[in-house]
């Protein structure tokens, strides 16, 4: 049975079954920081499942894209050595909130599985959590199943959770017993073994917690059903492979590997069909990843996507030179591009990133991987990679831990783990990076601010909440600093790019200066060092700093301007990949494959401006999801909304975005926009830094002003400032030919005087001379001139821009009289002269020089001479 099938019955069971179809998230969760990528179908549902959102359905199904390398679940070492681990894998989940709960999702995969797809039931087995006899009793007394195919597990296989925090609960577990054939052969090996007998196909969990970051579990208000089911392993069972690289999903890529590696997949080693594997998930991994936004970093999720490039072509080196992967991406685009037309929409920008980012590291590469083997021969009795060792090569070439841990691995060596820790801490702090302290403060959810900042930008309201220390308080004493909260606040808090507003309070007549602002919960707090005691329900008038605000507002309807007007010239590839709006610039980065010629960034300007005089209103309404997509509403790729309530900003017929972002009233109050730098982030990444209003003003007033000044200094009209600049450069290079002409024929007319004055010392000819306005340059012509003429001990300094140029040279035959080296240290220290060079020449400079150095030096040589 073919994926597109099983998708389709998948869904289509679901559906029959009262379940809304809902489509895969990005891979790039932007809205929960505590998520790496997206690593289970219900992470698009976590605010669901916790209460905290509401949605028009209480049943889901979906296919979720996923990625497990990085974070809490991370499959990346087992990649290619396991017949089912991946990196990136799509989950078939059916999701309850509130609605079913352990009866109907046992029953309902068990259905699935059984009568749907026919697999026979006498293979699989299930697992439990060690004390949910519940569901031990379903699958025993309602299901049938045997007591011996239940298996009893702990906390470790059978308790889910999605990070260190957040929704989770004891699950239920559906196995594949694949044969003994397949497994380790030990005793011990019952389901939960390691090894590829016992496979799970089918989690379900049941949602009941929410986890703390002190690990405490807080019953959810309302249970929940999260099942998940990789469709690569459901495909190996439903086709009869063994691994799930033989699959219909893989097998393009293998088939493409084969091809241009000119080799037969089946016929090859254990581990060179591992390499295979490794090239096949990493780019299918690779592609879904840049299609949703991400690109090489040295940090973050950008840094995982480099490992795992990075780890694909060490792992092509087995099977081919030069590297195929990114030749690759037309086969995973061709295959997955019907499902996911992300991938071809991004084509260009997913090869033209993993070609730049192959051919980048292509030197260190090679270069890396013979220092490793280098290595690999030193320590052949300890068998291991030093920390020092395995930090050079990340420190250096560019070697991710996980990929230097692999090639280890591959020949029976480990590396110190905790040394190299230790390196990369000297590093961090030598370097002075210090890792972010982040204040982690958690309020009752009852606590909530209404921002009122679209509208006002100043209010009186009463203290809610008082927190010092993290901890809740009654009351703040004077001197202390703290947040206090708000019932009501006009400051915006940073979100969407755009910085929080700077302003004041005033309570009990006093004014005092806000210190940060931040989201806690669903409050706004305020920090401040307050004077005297506030407490809770004091008055307080909250006052936005009108200035930084509105022109932080221009910024913000500019940056919708600017990305309507990319689009508009240069087509839909043009994405949001980040932004900054602040009141003094606007930054817009965004996905496109060259950079942008001139006559288009002047193009992009016109377009805005011509906008901003057109004086359009913005409309500003809310809606739900679905209908603003609809509409052609731009939704930032990968950004989480509330489906049922969404803000829209519409500039009538040329833009539309959703966005929670303050905003002018009309496009004219912008005054006028200028862009001031263009510039490539990554392949495939710009970035557009932007001025609008009285920072657009202030530039061309500033640069008017240069010019001005310039005419007037050239005595030219401004037209003429650049020609006349170009001409000016012209006749100064004639001019500095002439000069140079002449200075030579002058000193070539001082060569005969300047040999006369060749003296002796300690029996070597010695001149000493001392110049003026000569370069480094100049000195070496002229000492080559004079050596032609006698073979001598030269020292000659000229004084050249408020410093020095010397050079010292000494025939062949005296070498071993003087030694140069010695005289460049007594220089240094003596003259503070620097200069190197060989045993029979020195040259470099310093401080300019006076009338007494010759008597130096010609001493030191008096007494240095062997
Ligand atoms: N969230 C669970 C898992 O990832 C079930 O979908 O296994």
């Amino acid at each position: 049975m073919e994926s597109i099938v099983i998708r389709k019955k998948f869904f289509d069971f679901f559906i029959n079954r009262g379940h809304e179809k809902v489509s895969s998230s990005s891979l790039i969760p932007v809205q929960d920081p505590t998520l790496l990528f997206t690593n289970a179908g219900m992470n698009q549902f976590k605010d669901v499942f916790l209460g905290i959102e509401k949605r028009t359905y209480s049943k889901a199904v979906s296919i979720q894209k996923c990625m497990r390398a990085g974070g809490k679940h991370n499959d990346l070492d087992n990649v290619g050595f396991t017949s089912r681990h991946l990196t990136f894998f799509e989950m078939m989940g059916n999701f309850s909130f509130g609605d079913y709960f352990k009866n109907e999702a046992i029953e309902y995969a068990w259905e699935f599985l059984t009568q749907n797809l026919l697999i026979d039931s006498k293979v699989l087995l299930v697992t439990v959590f060690d004390d949910d006899d519940e569901s031990f009793n379903i699958w025993h007394k309602i299901i049938g199943l045997k007591t011996e195919k239940i298996y009893k597990l702990g906390a470790a296989e059978n308790f889910w959770q999605m990070g260190d925090t957040g929704p989770c609960g004891p699950c239920t577990e559906i196995l594949v017993d694949r044969g003994v054939n397949y497994g380790c052969g030990k005793q011990t090996c019952t389901p939960g073994c390691p090894c590829d007998r016992f496979m799970e196909i089918w989690n379900n969990v049941f949602m009941q917690y929410d986890r703390q970051a002190n690990g405490e579990l807080i019953p959810l208000k309302q249970t929940g059903v999260d099942t998940g089911m990789g469709i690569e392993r459901l495909c190996m069972i439903m086709q009869n492979k063994d691994s799930v690289f033989e699959t219909d999903l893989f097998d393009p890529i293998i088939k493409k590997i084969e091809e241009l590696t000119n080799t037969t997949y089946a016929k090859q080693s254990e581990r060179t069909k591992a390499a295979f594997h490794v090239i096949a998930d990493h780019i299918r991994a690779s592609c879904f990843l840049i299609a949703d936004g991400c690109s090489p970093a040295n940090e973050g999720r950008g840094y995982v996507l480099r490992k795992i490039i990075r780890r694909a072509a060490l792992f092509e080196q087995k099977l081919i030179e030069k590297s195929m992967f990114s030749e690759l991406a037309s086969t995973v685009i061709n295959k997955m591009g019907p499902i996911y037309p992300e991938l071809i929409i991004n084509e260009q920008i997913i090869k033209s990133i993993l070609k730049s980012e192959i051919d980048k590291f292509a030197s260190n590469l090679i270069r890396g991987r013979n220092i490793l083997e280098q290595y690999l021969e030193e320590n052949k009795n300890t068998r291991i990679i030093t920390g020092l060792q395995a930090f050079k090569l990340y420190d250096t070439f560019g070697f991710p831990l996980e990929i230097i841990e692999a090639a280890a691995k591959e020949q029976g060596y480990n590396v110190d783990i905790i040394d190299f820790e230790t390196q990369m801490n000297k590093q961090k702090e030598s370097s002075g990076k210090k890792m972010k302290n982040l204040e982690e403060i958690k309020i009752d959810e009852s606590i909530i601010t209404e921002f009122i900042g679209y509208k006002e930008l100043k209010n009186k309201s009463e203290v809610i909440a008082i927190i010092r220390d993290n901890s809740i308080e009654s009351k703040i004493s004077g001197g202390q600093t703290g947040w206090i909260i708000t019932k009501q606040s006009p400051f915006f808090v940073e979100t969407g790019g755009q910085v929080s507003d700077k302003g004041w309070i005033e309570i009990k007549g006093q004014i005092i200066e806000i210190l940060d602002l931040k989201k806690i919960g669903k409050a706004i707090g305020i920090k401040i060092k307050v004077p005297f005691q506030i407490n809770i329900s004091d008055e307080v008038i909250s006052i936005v700093d009108s200035e930084f605000r509105i022109n932080t507002m221009k910024n913000h309807t500019a940056t919708h301007l600017l990305q309507a007007a990319l689009i508009e010239l240069l087509g839909k590839q043009v994405k949001q990949s980040g932004s900054v709006v602040t009141p003094d610039y606007l930054r817009f980065d965004f996905t496109y494959h060259r950079n942008l010629t001139l006559e288009e960034i002047q193009q992009v300007e016109n377009i805005v401006n011509r906008k901003i005089t057109e004086n359009i209103p913005l409309n500003i309404y809310y809606t739900n999801y679905k209908d603003a997509v609809n509409k052609g509403v731009i939704a930032i790729f990968g950004e989480k909304y509330n489906p049922d309530n969404v803000r829209v900003i519409d500039i009538a017929g040329f833009s539309a975005e959703l966005c929670g972002g303050t905003h002018v009233f009309r496009t004219g109050d912008i005054g006028s926009f200028k862009i001031t730098e263009v510039s490539a982030l990554s392949a495939g990444n710009r970035r557009i830094v932007a001025l609008t209003g009285p920072k657009s003003l202030e530039l061309f007033q500033n640069n008017f002003n240069i010019v001005k000044h310039l005419s007037q200094e050239f005595k030219i009209k401004s037209e003429q400032v650049i020609d006349s600049i170009k001409k000016q450069k012209d006749q100064i290079k004639e001019l500095q030919i002439k000069i140079n002409k002449a200075k030579k024929q002058f000193w070539l007319s001082q060569i005969p005087k300047w040999s006369q004055k060749i003296e002796e010392v300690n029996k070597i000819p010695f001149l000493f001379l001392g110049l003026e306005d000569y370069d480094n340059a100049d000195l070496k012509e002229i000492v080559m001139e004079l050596n032609d003429k006698k073979s001598a001990l030269y020292f000659i300094i000229s004084n050249f821009e408020n410093a020095s140029n010397f050079i010292c040279i000494i025939p062949e035959e005296f070498k071993n009289k003087i030694s140069l080296k010695a005289f460049n240290d007594w220089l240094k220290k003596e003259c503070n002269l620097h200069g190197g060079g060989k045993d029979n020449i020195i040259q470099g400079g310093g401080q300019s020089f006076d009338a007494s150095l010759e008597e130096k030096i010609k001493n030191w040589f008096k007494t240095n001479t062997k």
